[in-house]
């Protein structure tokens, strides 16, 4: 079997920490390298956080970029109420020691898809899709080298986090969502209407403790940091674990199901900026352009993410 070449791309934020110790730990991947992006916190607390869960998962050789400090056409918005301070708030932080590399993660980006065969390298954006969308745009000949891009962004049932509306990763940079959204690329979408079906409930916390691991121990404490906002929002047994669906989804698609259905981002009405405008019930006409997925063997999903971070 030859390991499938990824690049995540992402701003931690605990559930991105549990995508990218998922990708770390499954021999079926090759993480070419990991670009930060501003999102959840700022810019130089992204790509710091990125290095202590590369060193966390005992990987300090993994290439790490920093990206875009901001959004192509809007100012950042963050999201410390929901992911504490430093973004990754739960566990004490140790100080990372393994370099950042000096290439722009958009450049890395551009410069890895004209060097690697066509069609053999997937983007997983785990945040705001600024350095994705800046990568199309400066370098329009690398959208069609991208084998898909299999993306943690959007609602349609669940309809927003950050406003009414609209998920955060959308909300951050519709613009660069609509570049990516109308580039034609394969494309897999992971809304909150299926990441609110995987929760950290207790046993599944205890799990990871259970492990008796470095991993495992700040897996537990990074779910018992991150539950406790959405426990009081939504009522819930625990926090949707949103950003490993989509590494979950190139180990073990099975546990999905979607629709391909037509996904236009809302880029001008303030009152409803970064809606994924999903159209569900295929009353539109207008021609499919992802897979946007609805539901997820939930159980499924725990038991591929306990077992492989217990492998670290
Ligand atoms: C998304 O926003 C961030 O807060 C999470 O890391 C996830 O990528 C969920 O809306
Ligand atoms: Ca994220």
């Amino acid at each position: 079997m030859t390991a499938r070449k990824i690049i995540i791309d992402t701003d931690p934020g605990q559930d991105d920490a549990f995508a990218i110790l998922l990708a770390l730990a499954s021999p079926e991947l090759t993480v070419l390298g990991i670009c930060a992006v501003a999102g959840n916190v700022p810019l130089p607390l992204t790509e710091k956080n990125t290095r202590i869960i590369c060193e966390l998962a005992g990987k300090p050789q993994t290439r790490v970029f920093s990206g875009c400090d901001r959004p192509l056409k809007r100012p950042l918005v963050t999201a410390e109420h929901v992911h504490g301070k430093t973004g990754l708030d739960g566990p004490a932080l140790p100080e990372p020691t393994m370099p950042l590399e000096s290439q722009h993660a958009v450049d890395f980006i551009i410069d890895t898809l004209r060097r690697e065969p066509a069609h053999s390298v997937t983007l997983c954006p785990l945040g705001p899709l600024t350095n994705i969308a800046a990568a199309f745009l400066k370098a329009p000949d690398v959208v069609g080298r991208v084998q898909q891009i299999v993306l943690m962004g959007g609602a349609y049932f669940e309809v927003g986090n950050i406003t009414p509306a609209a998920e955060f990763n959308i909300y951050v940079d519709p613009d660069a969502a609509d570049v990516v959204f109308k580039s034609g690329v394969n494309l897999v979408v992971m809304p909150l209407d299926v990441t609110h079906k995987v929760l950290t409930t207790r046993k599944r916390v205890e799990a990871f403790r259970a492990m008796g691991t470095e991993v495992g121990r700040m897996a537990a404490e990074w779910a018992d940091f991150f539950e406790r906002f959405d426990m009081e929002k939504y009522g819930s047994e625990g926090a949707p674990l949103h950003d490993p669906t989509v590494i979950a989804y190139l180990l073990k698609p099975e546990l999905f199901k979607g629709r391909h259905i037509n996904v236009e981002i809302e880029t001008t009405s303030e009152l409803t900026m970064g809606m994924t405008v999903a159209d569900w019930w295929g009353v539109t006409g207008r021609p499919a352009n992802a897979l946007f997925v609805g539901s997820v063997d939930a159980d499924g999903f725990f038991a591929l993410l306990t077992e492989r971070l217990a492998r670290l």
